[in-house]
């Protein structure tokens, strides 16, 4: 991947950062020019993601995180301080789908589940990082919500509604933040091609509600998503805060 250079200076910590869509954001944005720091659960996914950045040439770090623990977040921000002088973008990128079953059926753990770790750890990274983005005098915040935000995905109710309560706060957090230059967008991508997504359709035909084939025409690459982000924390989108952007391919996007 070739530097455009339009991040050169900027320093990024991405969430669950070691595959995925969000290894493709870490890729995306030092390719951009930022320097990066990945992170996830495994030791072993952070390495190997890791030594594949430095592989190209790109400026980047790594440490474990698993979002809903406290000391993780702090070893997370600490490393980007530590190693890259400050912190001038967050990408909340960690999500989970313990469970699959109508909304109101879901035991009361597996709702708790979902939103610790697919909105409480956001808001508190979010929150943890402002000192950060404020000492830099503005910042970019990134919130990978879905298109099941939008309109719930069969038997994924909870995880659905967990992606809609992010929209609500990219739309809350921007408000309050604008007038410190601090930006806060989201982003809702539609059926990417993941480990994420080839369990979440497994579930699917399991229950005889939805398959992957609805879905094949609509399929993406995680770059497709990346390159939005990429847009979103750069100063070409410096008049863009509390949006959500859809890259679905077409899927319905009304709330
Ligand atoms: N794929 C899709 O079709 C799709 C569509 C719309 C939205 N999304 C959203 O996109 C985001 C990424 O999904 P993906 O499909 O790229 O997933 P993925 O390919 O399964 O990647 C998951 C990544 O998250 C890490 N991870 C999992 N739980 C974590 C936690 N609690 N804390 C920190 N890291 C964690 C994993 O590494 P470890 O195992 O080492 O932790 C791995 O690096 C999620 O927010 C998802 O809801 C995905």
């Amino acid at each position: 991947m070739a530097h455009n250079g339009k991040l050169k200076g900027k320093v990024a910590i991405i969430t669950a950062s070691t595959d995925g869509i969000g290894f493709a954001i870490a890729e995306r944005l030092a390719a951009d020019g930022a320097s990066v720091v990945v992170s996830s659960r495994k030791e072993s996914n952070v390495t190997k993601a890791v030594e594949k950045l430095k592989a190209s040439g790109y400026s980047v770090s790594g440490v474990v995180c698993h979002v809903s623990k406290a000391s993780d977040r702090e070893r997370l921000i600490k490393e980007a301080h530590e190693k890259f002088g400050g912190i001038d973008i967050l990408v909340s990128n960690a999500a989970v789908n313990p469970a699959v079953g109508p909304v109101l059926e879901s035991p009361e753990d597996i709702w708790d589940k979902i939103f610790e770790v697919n909105v409480k750890a956001a808001y508190l990274l979010s929150k943890e990082v402002l000192p950060y983005l404020r000492k830099r005098h503005g910042g970019s915040i990134v919130y990978v919500s879905s298109i099941a935000g939008f309109d719930p995905l069969g038997l994924l109710g909870v995880y659905s509604v967990s992606k809609t309560a992010l929209l609500g706060l990219t739309k809350a957090a921007a408000k309050d933040l604008a007038p410190e230059n601090i930006r806060v967008n989201c982003i809702a991508p539609g059926v990417v091609i993941t480990k994420f997504s080839a369990g979440v359709s497994t579930s699917h035909c399991s229950f005889g509600i939805k398959t992957i084939g609805c879905y094949e025409s609509l399929l993406a690459l995680p770059k497709e998503i990346s390159g939005v982000v990429s847009f979103l924390v750069s100063d070409d989108a410096s008049y863009i805060t509390g949006e959500t952007i859809v890259a679905s391919g077409g899927m319905t996007s009304r709330l």
